[in-house]
């Protein structure tokens, strides 16, 4: 329906999404129990599934983790809807676009150090799904592993309702703010918040402004959770409270409304006979977050030497080996610096773990130039990399008083597979050529006490 004008959806979109997103209520936490209904009287009391669910809502249960997977890790919530999610036509196939799915074989792994500029504007009219354009990943959708890299870049509002059987997705917007109506309920994020949409869970993204640009972490593992803290104590990171969920809230339309459907690396679509964010009431733990980054609680040395990144960790994706993350989403939000003899910005290294750095505003402390908002570098597996030589001449010849890094917000998705590109990446006009310059000049200083 991106011709939009068939729906009763169009219409409701139109008259001020930005008015409606900043006024917006939200439930505070992650993890924890929510409940909330937008007709008082909506949520049955003391069971799930009464034999007739109050006001005529139809009662339906969507799971995020098998049954029987621990408590700390079960996520599910029942919805009360206008009509059961059971209430469609078949869906048929339709065209992915630019989303590809893991296994990627569309090229070999690639050792070398990559990066790329922000993505080209895309033609008119072009969507929040229709934007969405896949780096690469790894792992296999099938399987439940492993990740996907998409950025997007779109100028219009969807229409269409979208949900992703393959994994949650993490959505970082860099530039334009975003109003999501999802079954849950509403949720707005600006560049420097992330949107954590469930696996299954239906949405559409509305733009705030005249187009929007970002990064998707696509993961089809465990669902994202807290880090554990260890030795930092009972807070400390992201803080649970400040994670914003929905408050409900449905739409009633009647009429066609298009539902696309992400199913093991195909899109399909069908055309319903009404619109499936009609979920009056609900509770539970699968349930879609904003969260604004410079809410991080940094954490870092106060004496020497800089920490392994894995301090930044907002949330973390397990693997079935404990401390092994099928992905890290990382943080480099503004910070003190303080260390005393100490080379400050990020060492150089050669890591196990594959990363994918994107920059949401201002400039990273490793690189002086070339990594820009919108775009991303990708260091696979064991790739040798750090600070650029301009970076390292400073940062090894500067007074070190303390320094306030308050110029820019980065983030990383730290896997731990290598990253295989898709052919669309790998071919991209906007791959720099010539990244592996940054590291040019790096002179000997080696000399040998006699
Ligand atoms: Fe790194």
């Amino acid at each position: 329906m991106s011709d939009g004008g068939t729906s009763h959806v169009s219409a409701f979109e139109r008259g001020g999404a930005r008015k409606t997103a900043e006024g917006l209520a939200y439930l505070s936490g992650f993890g924890n129990e929510h409940s909330s209904e937008a007709v008082p009287g909506a949520l049955p009391e003391g069971r799930n599934s009464p034999q007739r669910a109050p006001l005529g809502l139809y009662a339906e249960q969507l799971s995020g983790t098998a049954f029987t997977e621990p408590r700390a890790h079960n996520r599910r919530s029942w919805l009360y809807r206008i009509r059961p999610s059971a209430a469609h036509p078949a869906f048929t196939r339709t065209e992915n676009g630019s989303i590809r799915t893991a296994p990627f074989t569309e090229s070999v792994p690639d050792p070398n150090r990559l990066r790329w500029n922000p993505l080209p504007e895309p033609p008119a009219g072009t969507d929040f799904l229709r934007g969405l354009w896949t780096l690469g990943g790894n792992g296999d959708a099938t399987q439940r592993t492993g990740i996907a890299v998409h950025l997007y870049h779109a100028n219009s509002s969807m229409e269409r309702v979208f949900s992703d059987a393959d994994g949650e997705l993490l959505i970082v917007p860099e530039h334009g703010g975003l109003l999501l109506r999802t079954e849950f309920g509403l949720l707005h994020v600006e560049p420097g918040h992330v949107a954590l949409v469930p696996r299954g869970v239906r949405f559409r993204v509305e733009l705030l402004d005249a187009s929007a640009r970002g990064y998707v972490c696509e993961n089809y593992g465990a669902p994202f959770q807290l880090p554990d803290l260890g030795p930092i104590g009972a807070n400390g990171l992201a803080n649970a409270r400040d994670f914003r969920a929905p408050v409900a809230a449905y739409e009633e339309v009647e009429g066609p409304v298009e539902v696309v459907n992400k199913f093991c690396g195909n899109l399909w679509t069908a055309t319903y006979d009404h619109s499936p964010l009609d979920v009056v009431a609900w509770h539970g733990n699968h349930v879609p977050y904003a969260y604004d980054l410079r809410r991080f609680n940094v954490l870092g040395t106060i004496s020497y030497d800089h920490p392994d990144p894995s301090i930044f960790t907002v949330l973390t994706s397990p693997s079935d080996t404990p401390g092994l993350a099928g992905v890290d989403f990382v943080v480099f939000a503004p910070r003190w610096l303080v260390g005393e003899d100490t080379f400050r910005p990020p060492y150089f290294h050669r890591n196990v773990m594959s990363e994918y750095m994107g920059l949401i505003e201002g400039a990273y402390d490793a690189k002086a130039e070339g990594f820009v908002p919108g775009g991303g570098s990708l260091h696979n597996m064991m790739s040798a990399h750090g600070p650029d030589r301009e970076t390292f001449d400073r940062a090894s010849t500067a007074e070190l008083r303390p320094h306030k890094v308050d110029d820019g917000l980065a983030f990383m998705f730290e896997t731990r597979w290598p990253v295989t590109l898709t052919a669309q990446a790998a071919g991209a006009e906007h791959l720099q050529r010539r990244y592996d310059d940054v590291w040019q000049g790096l002179e000997r200083h080696f000399r040998p006490l006699h």
